[in-house]
This record gives structure tokens, sequence and C-alpha cells, in this order.
């Protein structure tokens, strides 16, 4: 079934060294748009950056430079990041553009028009590195860095007058925020009187942002901005025909921020009379130990080491692979190994060194031919003719890791069955036997492959190419007898533990 998939990651903050967390929901979109693309879903998948805001006003400030070359020298650390990962996003949005600035001030505009906005005195506490403000409740916490009580006139968002309507929608919409405890969680939330949100900041205080188009003392408060990139960047009030297309769509966050989106968001894009997302997916945290790996705790892991050490497609399978739908995760280098040297060099890796081996010993190093398949040979088949059904709906349940297991589960059947069949020994009484036994051995490996692609998209290539399958499909069977093997080095090489000290 042909369907429409528009996905989006978080924008992240400029001033932020990219670290694996960030690489992490990016290469989740990633490898879920390359499978919709590869269903043949008409797929778009955005990213991009947050620009403003007091943080990056300050650190410019602090460089003697302004905050827009500080952005433009900071930017392409994202984007040369996304590339190096194989990042395929069509498109990259810098909340710093026009197409965006444009777009934030009409929405204000239309807001303000329709009464959803008013001014009024405010006095609260405000926590400057947070940059909102916050609860009495919060402040006691302690978790506040900066905080001090601000009293100034701004601008609010009547938010709570959609609050019971928001509530209607999540309980009638069982797949719009996932997983399901964090729907949970959102309608907890939702149980005390929301209240309005603060929109503006006076230029005074700060003046790196977006202006409010009725009022030039102030600017935009930097989620209020931030949040529009999902329509901007799409053609919302400019290009109604690409916006039509895509929206609504999936965004893909980290549970630190499911408020902004499902509650600032939401009530944003009901005072604009536009339907919500699809799905708002909020996962969960890479942790080095028990704490969050963060700038400010000095604890991240940085992408580019991990990549330069073992390679593009381990670092985004071990990134796939380890980390359940919606749970943390831990990241450590000895769990790293593990999973690469048991999933990628072990099961994967040594059956197709085994399987050419064999291949290029007893059969001129040609794929034999299946001839009559036995039971024992249809059994494999048939696990990997329900491969592609079920890989399909884990995908589009957001199921990455239990799909990518279901691929490795495949492997590890065949891993099995080569041991009973011993196609070593059935060389020696009944070559063509042999033969049909690394048939099915082999493509057992292309089907994975192919299912593989979005994951690892260069090393499944090269096995595609080794196969003479480049351009094969996801059904059972469509690998050529008759190709010969061309000698190749190791895929997936053992990690040895001793390297890595
Ligand atoms: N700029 C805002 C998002 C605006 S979206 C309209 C922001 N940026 S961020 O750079 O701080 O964080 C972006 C994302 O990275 C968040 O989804 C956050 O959850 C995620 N991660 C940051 N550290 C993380 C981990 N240690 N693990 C997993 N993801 C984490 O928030």
């Amino acid at each position: 079934m042909k369907n429409k998939f528009y996905v989006t990651t978080p924008i992240y903050y400029v001033n932020d060294a990219p670290h694996i967390g960030h690489a992490y929901t990016t290469i989740l979109a990633d490898v879920l748009t390359r499978f919709h693309r590869a269903l043949g879903d008409d797929s778009f998948f955005l990213t991009g950056l947050d620009e403003h805001g007091q943080k990056v006003q300050q650190a410019a400030e602090k460089r003697g430079l302004s905050p827009k070359a500080h952005c433009d020298e900071l930017a392409p650390r994202f984007s040369e990041l996304w590339k190096t990962l194989g990042i395929s996003n069509d498109d990259f949005i810098r909340t710093t553009e026009s197409r965006h600035i444009q777009v934030v001030q009409a929405i204000l505009q239309k807001v303000y028009d329709k009464g959803d906005i008013y001014q009024k005195e405010y006095e609260g506490i405000y926590s400057v590195a947070e940059e909102r403000f916050i609860t009495e409740k919060e402040a006691e916490s302690g978790q506040f860095r900066e905080v001090k009580v601000i009293k100034e006139k701004n601008y609010f968002f009547k938010m709570s007058s959609y609050q019971d309507r928001l509530i209607r929608y999540i309980e009638e919409h069982p797949g719009f925020i996932r997983p399901d405890h964090r729907k949970n969680e959102m309608l907890g939330f939702l149980r005390q009187p929301l209240g309005d949100l603060c929109i503006s900041r006076p230029k005074a205080r700060l003046s790196w942002g977006i202006e409010i188009p009725f009022d030039k003392d102030y600017v935009t408060y930097v989620w209020f901005d931030a949040l529009i990139n999902y329509i901007s960047a799409i053609g919302y009030l400019s290009d109604e025909v690409k916006f039509k297309r895509l929206w609504p769509g999936t965004h893909l966050i980290g549970k630190d921020i499911l408020t902004t989106h499902s509650i600032y968001w939401t009530t944003m894009l009901f005072s604009l009379d536009l339907p919500l997302p699809d799905t708002i997916f909020a996962h969960g945290w890479w942790l080095m130990g028990e704490s969050k790996m963060s700038k400010s705790l000095g604890n991240v892991v940085k992408p580019l080491d991990l990549i330069e050490r073992h390679g593009v497609d381990a670092v985004r399978y071990y990134l796939m692979s380890e980390m359940t739908l919606g749970a943390d995760a831990n990241f450590t280098p000895e769990n790293f190994i593990k999973r690469y040297n048991s999933d990628l060099a072990n099961d994967f890796g040594n059956l197709l060194n085994r399987v050419s081996g064999l291949i290029g010993k007893n059969h001129g190093g040609i794929i034999p031919e299946l001839g009559i398949p036995t039971l024992a040979d249809e059994e494999v088949a048939g696990a990997g003719r329900a491969l592609g059904p079920k890989v399909e709906a884990l995908i589009r349940e957001y199921k990455v890791d239990e799909a990518i297991n279901e691929v490795m589960n495949l492997i590890r059947q065949v891993n099995k069955y080569m041991e009973a069949q011993a196609p070593w020994k059935l060389a020696k009484t009944d070559l063509p036997a042999a033969g049909r036994v690394l048939y099915i051995a082999t493509e057992a490996l292309r089907l994975s492959a192919v299912f593989l692609k979005s994951v690892m998209p260069t090393k499944t290539v090269q096995v595609l190419e080794i196969l003479g399958a480049l351009d094969s499909g996801s059904f059972w069977g469509e690998l050529k007898p008759g190709v010969k093997l061309p000698s190749f080095p190791p895929l997936f090489p053992r990690i040895e533990i001793d390297k890595q000290s």
C-alpha cells in the first residue's frame, strides 16, 4: 500500500557539539525514511538547527561575533556529520533563514488577529539557563540554574483555552503520542489547569530572536519560533501544494521535549486550524552509566570517534539495534563491541565468508542452482517469504530494533540450517544437494542485505554487489544462480578487545 511519510527530527541547538544522542534521532529518522522510500511511500525527511535564543547570543558575544556569524560558523558541524553518517534528509532548515522567519511572523500575526495572543504584566521566576519561566515547585527542586525573579510585560498565547480539546484529541487518537506510557504522562500533566504560554522576550533583555510583527520591542520566545520549523520548511503559507502533500507528519523527539511538542505545538496548531501531527514519538535517552549523556555533564560520546574506529554502518547498526522502542539505553564501548561481534562479525559476516568459501571451493565460485527444494530448504524459504510483511509491519510501528531482530533471526536460522545440512560434507557425495543448500543460504544473505539496506547503506550494497544482486528486490527467490563470486575481504572483521585500549 502506498502511503505518505513525512518525518522530522528536533532541530538541534546550533551551539551544542553534536553527540550520540543527536545522531541517534537523526539516524532513526533516516532508517525509517529509507524503509518507507523502499516501500514506495511518498517520503520526506526534515532536520535542521535551532539558532535563536539567549545561549546563542551569549556565546556569540563571548567570541566577539554577531550571532548570525556565530551560527554560520557552527552549522556545518551538524550538516557535515550528517553527510558522514549517510543521512539522506530531503531538507535542512535553519531558523535564521528568511523562509522560516517570514512564516513565524505571519503565524504570530494570524494568531494575534484571531485574539489568541494578549499582553500582560507578569512577575515570575525565570531560569536563564533554561530560557523560560519556571514554577515555584521547579525552583525549589534546585535543578534549575541561574534563577531570578523577573517582572515584565510580555505577550501570552492562550494555550489554556485549548486544554479540553487537546485532552479529548489525545484520548480519541491512540497512536498520536507514542509510546503509550508517554501518552499517559501527558494526560496526567493535563489534569492540572494549563496556563497560557509566554511567547515574547523584551528586546532590552534578549535581542537575538524573531521580531514580533505587532510590537517591535519584542522578539519571539525560542520554542514558539522553533516548533514552527516543521511547517515553514514544507511550504506553509508559501507553497500550499507541497504543504498539503506532506502535512501532517511524524515528529521523532527525545522524551525531555515531549511537553513542548505535545502541548505547546498542538495548541498552536489548533489556533491555526491546522491538523495535528500524525504521531509524536518520544524515544528514551542514551545513558552513560546512570546519567544522561549531555554536554553539561561532559560525558558525551562523539560520533566521529566511533565512526573512525568502526565505520559508519557499524555505528548505525549499533544505535538502531541496541535501543528498544521508547526505553533508555546504556552506551558502553563493551556493549558496542559485543553487539558488533555477535551480530555482524559472527552471525552475518561468518555466514557470508563460509558460504562464499564453500562456493569457491566446491562449485567453481559460481552460485549454484536451487534444483528441487527439500522440506528443510522450504522451512528456510518460508521464513524468508514471511520476513517482508513482518519487517514492513514493524517499521510502520517505528519498531526498528524489532525489525532488525527479525532479519537477524533469519540469519541465525540459516546458520543452524548450515550446521544441520553440512554442505561441506554433502559436496563429497552429492554435489547438487550441496549446491542447493548453498543457494538457500546465499539467498537468505541477499534478502537480509536488502532488508538491512536502510540501516547499513554501505555494507549491504557491498554484499549485494558481491552476489551480483544489486538491483534485486525484497521477494524470496530473486537470487540468480550462475553468478561468479569475486574474492573480497571480510566485510565485518571481528573487533579484538585488546585493540580498543
Ligand atoms: N532545540 C531543541 C529542540 C527544538 S525542536 C522544535 C532541543 N535541542 S537539543 O539539541 O538540546 O536536543 C535535541 C534532541 O536531542 C532532543 O530530542 C533530546 O532528547 C535529544 N538528546 C539529547 N541528549 C540525548 C541523549 N543523551 N540521548 C538521546 N537523545 C538525547 O531540545
